[in-house]
């Protein structure tokens, strides 16, 4: 028998969550506020691109254990589990604001059945929980923290197929009755206290762009010094006490999480009266990273962007996803911009933006620009006629900030070609 489960919050992580839950089985009822958002959902009309996620969606509506509802409060008056996946953005002073998280709480207080368990599932700063519980005001209802891992682009299979379970909770009743809700996805359970549950996050987020940050920086070095970048994460990833796991140079990290759970990280810290001087440089190399790029672009038009035309591969802030949010490429498009270059942009996953031109095809955005410019890994990009390309564009130039192209293949058909660290 499943379990009765509200999700508050239909992004990328409440979707995916409810949709899971459902394929597992569970009676789910998921919640937005815009009622244009909810219409679309319950025909199968999915707000967000994320592989797998289509299918799950119209197979748990056609099973009836999939529902779209406006308003937490209609999705929570008749839950066992209700979880909050609502936004948690960087305020003004970088930490996590949390307006949205109590909105919602606020939301469910008085509807919430008995003994029903509150999750939080949105990534917050330690003394979250409590924040919840006081929001709720509510005796007979226990919260517990349960921090989201899942990968945009991988999403649905990071969800049935976590690496981890991570529950945080004083009330050990509780944490069982949300672990059980994970009995099929043979994950790693860790049961913790609230406020290490809520840590973990952030210094699961912190250490991944940490390592990005790092990968990037011994880019820089192996640029100076004439080292290949992708040798020497093959060289030191096979010490398994490294491994290669995430050490990809690039344009710089971005998306929905890293940007903001770095900063709220370095702000948790400091309140906490410890300065994260590592963590405070992750961020430092991440923005010099970016402009690192937009020097590879103005060298490789002849040293003056003003007027140079500029064909870019990729806006997402990465493959596999639609997101935009805090995208490397974006940053580094409006620097470009804003020094005078004119940007043609093409993505798979986005067909407008207001302050970019967006075209439809990655070979007409090449027509006589100065330079290609890859910014995002999209698998596609690889398996483009590099010759076509190359009639196209204006001078036979390439920035690959992903390292993502054949660069013997271009270095053959008569490119010039810079890629990261290399
Ligand atoms: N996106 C990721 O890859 C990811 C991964 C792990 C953790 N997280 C964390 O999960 C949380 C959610 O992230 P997201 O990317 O899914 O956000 P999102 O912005 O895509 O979605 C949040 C949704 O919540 C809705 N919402 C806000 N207040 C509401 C309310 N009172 N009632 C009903 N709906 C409400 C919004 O309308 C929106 O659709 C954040 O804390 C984020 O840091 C995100």
């Amino acid at each position: 028998m499943g379990s009765r489960i509200a999700i508050i919050g239909t992004g990328y992580v409440g979707l995916t969550t409810g949709a899971c839950f459902a394929h597992l089985g569970h009676d789910v009822v998921c919640a937005d506020l815009d009622p244009g958002r909810i219409e679309r959902l319950s025909q199968g009309h999915l707000p967000i691109y994320e592989p797998g996620l289509q299918d799950i969606v119209e197979a748990g509506i056609a099973s009836g254990r999939l529902r779209f509802v406006v308003g937490a409060a209609e999705a929570a008056k008749d839950c066992e589990f209700a979880y909050l996946c609502v936004q948690t953005p960087q305020g003004d002073d970088g930490s996590a604001d949390l307006t949205y998280l109590q909105a919602a709480a606020a939301d469910i207080a008085k509807v919430l059945p008995a003994h029903a368990v509150v999750v939080n599932k949105s990534t917050v700063p330690v003394g979250s929980t409590k924040v919840v519980e006081r929001v709720l005001g509510r005796h007979d209802v226990s919260v517990v923290s349960n921090p989201e891992f899942l990968r945009e682009g991988s999403a649905v299979s990071d969800f049935l197929k976590p690496d981890r379970v991570v529950i945080g909770s004083d009330d050990p009743s509780a944490a069982t009755r949300v672990a059980s809700l994970y009995s099929d996805t043979s994950a790693h359970l860790l049961v913790t206290d609230p406020a290490s549950a809520e840590t973990i996050k952030y210094a699961a987020n912190a250490f991944l762009a940490t390592k990005i940050s790092f990968v990037n920086a011994v880019a820089a070095v192996c640029e100076a010094v004439g080292a290949d970048v992708n040798d020497v994460v093959l060289g030191i990833g096979y010490d398994k006490r490294i491994g290669h796991e995430f050490l990809r140079p690039g344009p710089g990290w971005g998306g929905s999480c890293f940007p903001k759970d770095t900063r709220a990280m370095v702000k948790i810290a400091e309140n906490a009266g410890y300065d994260f001087n590592l963590l405070k440089g992750v961020v430092v190399v991440n923005d010099e990273q970016r402009e690192r790029m937009v020097t590879k672009v103005r060298n490789a038009v002849g040293g003056n962007l003003a007027g140079a035309v500029v064909a870019a591969w990729g806006l997402t802030f990465k493959a596999n996803t639609d997101d935009l949010r805090e995208s490397p490429a974006i940053a580094i498009i409006d620097v470009l911009q804003s020094l005078g270059a004119i940007v043609k942009a093409y993505d798979p996953q986005v067909s407008q933006h207001p302050s970019i031109n967006v075209g439809s095809d990655p070979y007409e955005v090449c027509d006589g620009a100065d330079t290609l410019l890859v910014l995002t890994e999209w698998d596609e990009f690889r398996w483009l006629d590099l010759d076509e390309v190359k009639r196209r564009l204006r001078q036979p130039n390439i920035v690959d900030t992903r390292n993502l192209l054949d660069r013997s293949a271009a270095l053959r058909s008569g490119f010039s070609y810079q890629g990261v660290g290399r």
